[in-house]
């Protein structure tokens, strides 16, 4: 078997997209930072995003049955690393109305001037190893044009 300190090596020189994923429901709303996020299928439009077992966020989704995937850009950096739990932005892992809007119909924080956002309704969980591979059905999607932020290297890049 491939020695999984290669693997992750070798795996560190694939840029990512960086999204902060929320959902919402009677304990609040909560997000956290998400690389593993890509697109499904077209028709019907479905995005898969990977999460690690012992992560908070899994369960939630789980219950509430819907996400937003919010792709993050480049002035999102603090916080990323905030809702990826960075003790040094600990602070600013709130949904504070400027970084964050919240939908009407779903309570899910959406984040603003994101590069693009998916509200996800959940549909499937595959388990593989120390991962829950999430499949959601996209109900709405929205972009602009701000330059997104990239993870590569072990750092938040931006494109230049
Ligand atoms: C750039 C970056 C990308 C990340 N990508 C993922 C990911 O794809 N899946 C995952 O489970 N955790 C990922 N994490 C780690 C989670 O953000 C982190 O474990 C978070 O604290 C989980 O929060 P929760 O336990 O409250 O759900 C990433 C962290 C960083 C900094």
């Amino acid at each position: 078997m491939l020695d999984p300190i290669e693997f992750t090596s070798a795996m560190r020189k694939a840029p990512t997209p960086v999204s902060i994923v929320t959902t919402s429901g009677e304990h609040g709303p909560h997000g956290a930072t998400v690389s593993a996020v890509c697109s499904l299928t077209a028709a019907p439009p479905a995005v898969l995003i990977c999460i690690n077992k012992n992560s908070r966020i899994l369960g939630m989704i789980e219950e509430h049955g819907v996400y937003c995937v919010n792709y993050a850009a480049q002035h999102h950096n603090n916080l990323a690393l905030a809702f990826a739990g960075v003790p040094d932005f600990a602070e600013q892992r709130t949904f504070k109305p400027e970084n964050w809007s919240i939908d009407p119909t779903t309570s899910l924080p959406v984040l603003i001037d994101a590069a693009a956002t998916f509200t996800c309704l959940h549909i499937q969980t595959v388990s593989f190893g120390t991962h829950r591979i999430l499949i959601g059905k996209v109900e709405r999607a929205e972009s602009n044009d701000a330059r997104p932020l990239t993870y590569w290297d072990g750092n938040f890049k931006s494109l230049a």
